[in-house]
């Protein structure tokens, strides 16, 4: 790859770092023009479109990636979380290649689904009883309808920043207006004042509280224990179903983040890498509310779903939960992702660069400010033109993350890789970190 020039102003760095990202990829840019005939954008997820055109993936081994112009990465992205076991685990494969020649679309209950829900019992605190589904987004609106139609009050809080999928965003401030019509009462993420008073003045028609423990797409923010147990208290006074969308977090202990805070909440969404990287989503808690499912009481609630329990992901999650994402295993990743924070985070530091590096365990986000981050709206300090320069450096130097500086940590990267990683934002750090400080 081509050294970069040294560069004046922000605007400068972007025009010459994409003019090296465009050149490297020509085969990715004109596949991208030919799918916009066909896909708005050429995009069918939005999260991974960022200009001037995302890469095209052809191939993914352990941890690593192959575009169409055969780049190599590393992959620090890990699919948001659900790549947890990287691209190739061979336990996993194992079990999907079992599954599939045992037949698939059954059409009626099978051995595995069982045997996944026994699992999640066991390992979750919080979950007495479970049920699958196909993603994180069905998994809190099946969460949100459960406590809507068990209390009967219409209204849901969120926070400020949360992203609980398409359907379910409060993402940059505002509530998305593709959101499902639900009734919202929106409070400050961290402010324990703040949303203890909503929470008090809408008690009677908030039917939930549903909230990321550790904000994921905002930026990788925890909630501080504080706040979380103000949640949990002020819940349980007033009769409201409390749930922590853990379609992120359930990595971070061998019993979710959860189990971490020693907070019970009513209700938790899983999604992900529990399904050991194919399609998944599962929702769960205490039993007062789960068995409101079930089909042989005559008022039972009404949750189907033609793909819940298809055998290629519950094969697969089986595999990973038994045999792979072990407990020992599960804190080794975390504390590898402490460590690594810490390190960047000191990096950064040493250089005088404008970082904060955030998140917890396996979960971090890279942010280009020097303004410290507690809550989203504190994220804004980072323009897009600083997060598109600091993407596309790093991903010029095969390090693959989101635009937004997201990352999570995949079993197969080595402490090599982070080696590399670290090398990597080192240079950004010491060649931009003046420029990005220019935003
Ligand atoms: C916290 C959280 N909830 C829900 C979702 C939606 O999950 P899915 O993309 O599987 O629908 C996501 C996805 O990123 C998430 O991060």
């Amino acid at each position: 790859m081509n050294e970069p020039t040294r560069n004046f102003t922000l605007q400068d760095a972007i025009s010459d770092v994409e003019k090296r990202y465009v050149a490297a990829n020509p085969k990715s840019e004109a596949h991208y023009q030919a799918a916009t005939k066909n896909m708005p954008g050429a995009n069918t997820r939005t999260t991974i479109y960022h200009d001037p055109f995302p890469v095209v993936l052809v191939k993914g081994h352990g941890a690593k990636l192959t575009d169409l112009d055969e780049n190599e990465y590393v992959d620090f992205l890990g699919e948001y979380t659900a790549g947890l076991y990287g691209h190739s685990e061979p336990t996993i494969k194992k079990a999907i290649q079992d599954a599939l020649s045992g037949g698939f679309v059954l059409g009626g209950p099978n051995t595995y689904d069982a045997q996944l829900a026994q699992l999640m019992v066991e390992r979750f605190p919080a979950v007495e009883l479970v049920r699958f589904c196909n993603s994180g987004t069905e998994a809190n609106m099946m969460n949100i309808s459960i406590a809507r139609a068990v209390t009967k009050r219409p209204a849901v809080m969120a926070f400020n920043g949360s992203y609980h999928g398409g359907l379910f965003s409060f993402a940059g401030g505002a509530p998305s207006p593709m959101n499902a019509p639900i009734e919202t009462v929106i409070a400050e993420f961290n402010d324990v004042e703040n949303s203890r008073q909503l929470i008090r003045q809408h008690a009677n028609s908030l039917a939930a509280i549903i909230i990321e423990p550790v904000m994921g797409g905002g930026g990788c923010i925890p909630a501080s224990d504080e706040f979380l147990h103000m949640l949990r208290d002020e819940s349980e006074k007033h009769g409201i179903v409390f749930i922590f969308d853990e379609v992120m977090t359930s990595r971070l202990s061998p019993g979710g983040l959860h189990e971490l805070v020693a907070i019970k909440p009513d209700l938790v969404s899983f999604g992900k890498y529990l399904g050991g990287g194919v399609t998944f989503g599962a929702f769960g808690g205490s039993t007062e509310l789960m068995a409101r499912l079930d089909p042989r009481q005559p008022d039972a609630l009404v949750h189907s779903g033609t793909y819940n329990n298809n055998v290629l992901t519950m094969a697969a999650g089986i595999a990973g939960l038994t045999k792979v994402f072990t407990p020992d295993v599960v804190n080794k990743l975390n504390q590898s992702g402490d460590e690594l924070r810490t390190r960047l985070q000191g990096i950064a530091d040493q250089h005088d660069a404008p970082f904060r590096v955030m998140g917890r365990g396996s979960m971090i986000c890279i942010h280009p400010q020097r303004e410290p981050i507690t809550n989203p709206a504190h994220t804004n300090a980072s323009s897009s033109s600083a997060r598109k320069l600091f993407h596309l450096e790093m991903h010029m130097r095969g390090c693959y993350i989101a635009r937004r500086g997201f990352m999570s940590l995949s079993l197969p990267l080595t402490s090599a890789d982070h080696d590399a990683f670290a090398n990597a934002f080192e240079s950004v750090a010491i060649e931009y970190g003046e420029v990005l400080g220019q935003q």
